[in-house]
Formats: C-alpha cells, structure tokens, sequence
C-alpha cells in the first residue's frame, strides 16, 4: 500500500497546529509553547501544550498527544483516514484513492454516505418548506412563532411535509439506497419491510457538526399542533449521538469565544429566539442531559455558561442536575430562573432583549442557585434538611478550590441552619475516601513521571539530543549510547541516532513515526516537551562531560571482557592514558 505521507506532508504544510487547535481549545502563549486546558480530561491547571516548532501537542496530565491528526481523530472521534479526509478537504489537498486499504476506505465511505444522506434530505426539507403549497404549514408556523426568514436561512430550516414517502422517493430520484437512508435514521422500516419517511408533517431543524463544513448530522423535528411526540430526533446513528451534541454550536462558536459566555437553553426553539433577538452565543441541549462532552467543549472556547432552563419543574431540576457536570469540568456556571410559566423563547419573545439581558446579568452562581432551590422556604424539616444536605456533599467534596469551598459551606451552613462544624465534619467523612484516591494518584503518577526509576543522567542526555539537535553527531560518534541503561530511553535514542543526519534540527514527528511503541512516543513528547535542562552556553560543556562519561564507561566494559588476559589489559590502559587525557582519574 503507498503510504499517506504525502498527503500528510502536504496537510502539514498548509496547517499550522497552534491555529487549527486553537479553533477548539483557548491557547495561551507559554515560553516557547501554547499551553491551555486540555479538552480530554477534567483538569483546573493547564497542562495541555502546543508546540508550533514541532507541530504537535502534549498534555503533561493524561498524556495524549501527536500532531494534528491526532489531534483531529482525539478531537472529533474519529478514525485517521477520517480525520486526513477531512483535513485534506480543509486545506485543499488532493487525496489519491488508494491511500487507503479496502477496509479502511469502506469506514470513511459509509460515513461519507451517511452525511450525503442527511446532506439530501436537508436539502429536500428546505425546498420543501418554500414551496407554495406543500411548504405553507410549515412556513405558517415558522411566522407564529416568529422565527424570521434569516433565521430560516442561517439555520437551514425545513419542512417535512404530509406523506409518507416524500423523502423518500426523493431520495430514490438520486440513487440512494433505502437501505443506507434508513442507517442515516431519515427513513424507517415497517415489520413488512416497507421504507417509510420518519418526520412526517414537521418543522425541521438541522443538527450540525463543529468542523468547518457544518456538516448535518442528525434532525430534530417539531409538530405543528399538540400531537406527541412533540418533538422526533435522528435515532442514534454513527454521526449522531443525542447526548453528546449540542444545537447552535456550530453557529454560536465564534460568539461564545468572543463573549466568553456560553448560554446554555433547553430547546431548538429557546435557541433561535435567542438568536433572533440578537443573542448569539447561545447552544441549546437535546432533550437530555448536559453531558461532559459538550461541557468540555465548551470551556475549550468560554470561560463561563449560563444555563437557563424553563421555570417548570423540569426544567429547574435539569438546572440543578447540571451543577455536579459543571463543577466537576471546573467551568464557573451561572443559573438564571425565568419568570414563571416561561422559557427563553416565550421571555425574550415577549419581554425582549434587554429584560433577557438584565436577568443574564442578575443571574446568581449555579452553586447559589442550587441551594435556594433546595434550601428555599418550606423545607424546615430536620428530615428534609438531612436529606439535602446528603445530596449536596458529595458535590461539595468535588470542589477543589479551599476559598470556594469554604465559602460554599459557610453559605450552606447559613442557609440550612446547620452549624459549619456539622457540615464540615460531614463532608470531611466524604471528602477521605476521594482525598485517598487522589493520594493514590499522587503516588501513581509519581511512579510513571519521568523521574521514575530513571536516571537523571539519561534523561538529561535526551533532553540535549532533542533540544540540541546539533550534539547529536559527536554524543553518537563518542558511543554515548553506552550510558543508557533504560530500554525506553535506549529505543528512542537509536532511532535519533539512526535518523539524525547533520542538520542543525531534529525532525521529532520523523522520530516519533518509527517508535514502535505507543509508550515511546508518549515519552518522546513527554522530554521534548519539557524545557532544556541546559543553558545555550552549558551545551558544550555537557557534550564534554557526557563523552567523558561514555569513555570511562566504554574502558570499563573492556576491563570486563579483558580479565585474565594482561597482554589486552596493558592495550586498555595504554589507551586509557592516552584518549582520556584529562579526564583521566577524574
Ligand atoms: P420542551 O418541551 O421544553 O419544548 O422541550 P420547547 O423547546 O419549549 O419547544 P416548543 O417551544 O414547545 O416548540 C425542550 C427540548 O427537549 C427536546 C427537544 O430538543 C426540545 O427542544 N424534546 C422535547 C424532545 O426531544 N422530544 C420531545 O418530545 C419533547
Ligand atoms: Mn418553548
């Protein structure tokens, strides 16, 4: 098989790894690197660092990294030929069709397939909803409940009209196999086999994806009456994963970075009225509950969120289902509760813009919001304030920061009437168990930091190759390589050794590409990464301490296979006086 490289090379070229990871994640300069929080694991402090120098990324906490289409694949889940196809496609590459294995151009395909499919039939709905007779219901309700006509264009709004098999005959007219249709979840079939459309009769909203194509992954669609279900979404598919996705985001990214802000509402509708009142940093859930995922999405790209759910009971229990999310992912949330009987659609719709404003401004922490909720007026009771208090403290045992912590329970304490001593000695019962496990961790990474069971004077060896690609011919030359005892170390500094040639540069993706071992190139990244142990002007001196080392080294092994033969012991140290030199005795 021809290898991907180069396309990959051709990718690279185009792609600067600071900015495409920059679209995702907020980068700060750092010395030499980027650094920001890293968007595959909960973390306060960032240890996620970018390199521009060597086109790659490495998080010094859970240690994932490579270069940008690792990034990609990490990023958005997918497979490498997935990940090159759509990156090739960003940056104008051409990909010839057999850099890819049978297999693997099959995975790609299907899923090229499934986004045709749902390409098509937002098409169809769009058209659809604009023709005179077959789109009017759905134009009608569009004006009802005023969505306007930008709004229409900007979010590529449909209709799927009466019938049972518009969509798909549709999609027939352009070849497509019902079979596919129905694994991209537009089409369902009947016990007797018969394919049949699955949004029949509704308003329909097309769900994005976040790489630069917005590419449609899935479908909501809403009833024009009070019919259940109200609403119909794109059963799980492989492009569409209802938890794990958030409505408007393609579309409100650059808002939120700009804003910081990320509001959080409960509904398509809640989001496009927001929209059209000029509110556009706002991301919508899909009917369920706000997970991880999107939540380390978002703090990739703001700096807080806002959730505002309806005033129903459902809507304030989400709210508060939100707050462990939240604080375990270390983004600041607030909460806001809108008047009763609203949500943001019917407030902003009625009320408009600058009432919504001021109650986004008003809004208390989603912590504080969580206690008055559970802690208002009405729950005196010795038994209720047990209880709550058991809710809370295991959510209170996730807050890292001590002053917030403290500050929570002081306000805790306030609320319930419980006295801080009680609440404390509570919470410390809870907080022994994770302060173990965090222990545990402590010690666990301390047993994989570079440190351990490792000598400083071979990590410090690598370190110079890779900082001071210039010393790798004379440290190779010297047989430096004797030094090494590590086999990791070892494996990672012949192939520098192998594939440095003169240049005054290390090429460190070339060295990372022939490790053959996933912990290799974990740790390869790991030293890179890490800043030089040594001064521009200590280089030279190091070199020469480092030979030296090598020499001693070298003569020592030779006494070991030399004993008991004095004719090749007087060579050795014939040779020991004349090439250590200085050294000598030393
Ligand atoms: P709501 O029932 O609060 O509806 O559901 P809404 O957003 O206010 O819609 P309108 O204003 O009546 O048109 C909130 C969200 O929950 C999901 C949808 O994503 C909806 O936007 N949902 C709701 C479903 O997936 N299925 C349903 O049957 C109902
Ligand atoms: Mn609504």
């Amino acid at each position: 098989m021809i290898s991907y490289q180069s396309a990959k090379e051709e990718i690279k070229q185009a792609a600067d790894i600071v900015s495409v990871v920059g679209q995702f994640v907020q980068l700060k300069k750092a010395g030499k690197n980027f650094v920001g929080l890293c968007p595959f694991h909960e973390e306060k402090a960032p240890s996620f660092t970018v390199s521009q120098d060597k086109q790659m990324f490495h998080c010094f906490g859970c240690k994932k990294g490579g270069d940008i289409f690792a990034f990609w694949m990490a990023y958005h889940s997918l497979s490498f030929p997935e990940a090159l196809r759509d990156l090739a496609e960003r940056y104008n590459v051409q990909l010839p069709e057999k850099h890819f294995t049978a297999e693997e151009k099959k995975k790609v395909d299907d899923r090229e397939t499934l986004f045709k499919i749902n390409e098509l039939a937002a098409v169809y709905f769009q058209k659809e909803l604009t023709h005179p007779v077959r789109g009017k219901p759905g134009h009608d309700y569009f004006k009802k409940r005023s969505i306007s006509h930008s709004i229409i264009e900007e979010f590529h709004l449909g209709y799927a009209p009466k019938g049972w098999d518009g969509l798909k005959q549709f999609l027939l007219s352009r070849k497509v196999s019902l079979e596919t249709a129905l694994a991209a979840g537009v089409l369902k079939r009947s016990e007797k086999g018969h394919y049949y459309d699955l949004f029949r009769e509704r308003v329909m909203f097309p769900i994005m994806d976040l790489t630069q194509k917005k590419r449609v992954i899935g479908f909501g669609g809403r009833v024009l009456d009070d019919a259940l279900p109200k609403y119909v979404n794109t059963p799980e598919t492989p492009l569409f994963h209802k938890g794990t996705c958030l409505y408007g985001f393609d579309a409100s990214r650059k808002a939120i970075r700009e804003t910081g802000r990320a509001i959080v509402v409960e509904g398509y509708m809640d989001c496009l009225a927001l929209r059209k009142h000029g509110v556009k940093e706002v991301v919508a859930t899909l009917g369920t509950a706000l997970s991880e995922t999107p939540v380390r999405k978002l703090k990739g790209i703001g700096k807080e969120a806002v959730v505002v759910f309806d005033a129903d009971d459902a809507g304030k229990a989400a709210a508060l289902r939100t707050l462990p999310i939240f604080l375990n992912e270390r983004l600041s949330a607030k909460a806001v509760l809108l008047p009763k009987g609203h949500d943001p659609d019917s407030f902003i719709n009625s009320s408009g813009r600058d009432a919504f404003s001021k109650l986004l401004d008003a809004a208390p922490s989603l912590f504080d919001f969580y206690m008055d909720q559970k802690l208002g007026p009405g729950t005196q009771n010795i038994d209720q304030k047990v209880s709550i208090l058991e809710e809370i403290l295991p959510v209170l045992a996730k807050v890292h920061n001590e002053t917030q912590r403290s500050l929570y329970i002081r306000r805790l304490s306030e609320k319930s009437e419980i006295a801080e001593s009680v609440v404390l000695s509570a919470l410390g019962g809870i907080k022994q168990s994770s302060v173990k496990d965090r222990f545990k961790n402590d010690i666990k990474q301390q047993f994989t930091s570079v440190n351990a069971n490792r000598s400083i004077g071979e990590i410090q060896l690598l370190n110079l190759l890779l900082h001071y690609p210039e010393t790798v011919a004379d440290l190779r030359g010297h047989h430096c390589r004797l030094l090494i005892s590590d086999p990791m170390i070892r494996r990672i500094i012949d192939v520098i050794f192998d594939s440095h040639g003169n240049s005054k540069t290390i090429n460190f993706e070339t060295i990372q590409e022939r490790l053959d071992h996933d912990e290799d190139r974990v740790w390869l990244r790991e030293f890179g990464f890490r800043p030089a142990f040594c001064s521009d002007r200590e280089v030279k001196q190091a070199v020469r301490d480092f030979i030296a080392k090598a020499r001693k080294k070298k003569i020592a092994e030779s006494f070991k296979t030399a004993m008991g033969d004095p004719r090749a012991i007087n060579e050795i140290l014939k040779r020991k006086i004349e090439a250590a030199g200085p050294f000598f005795g030393s």
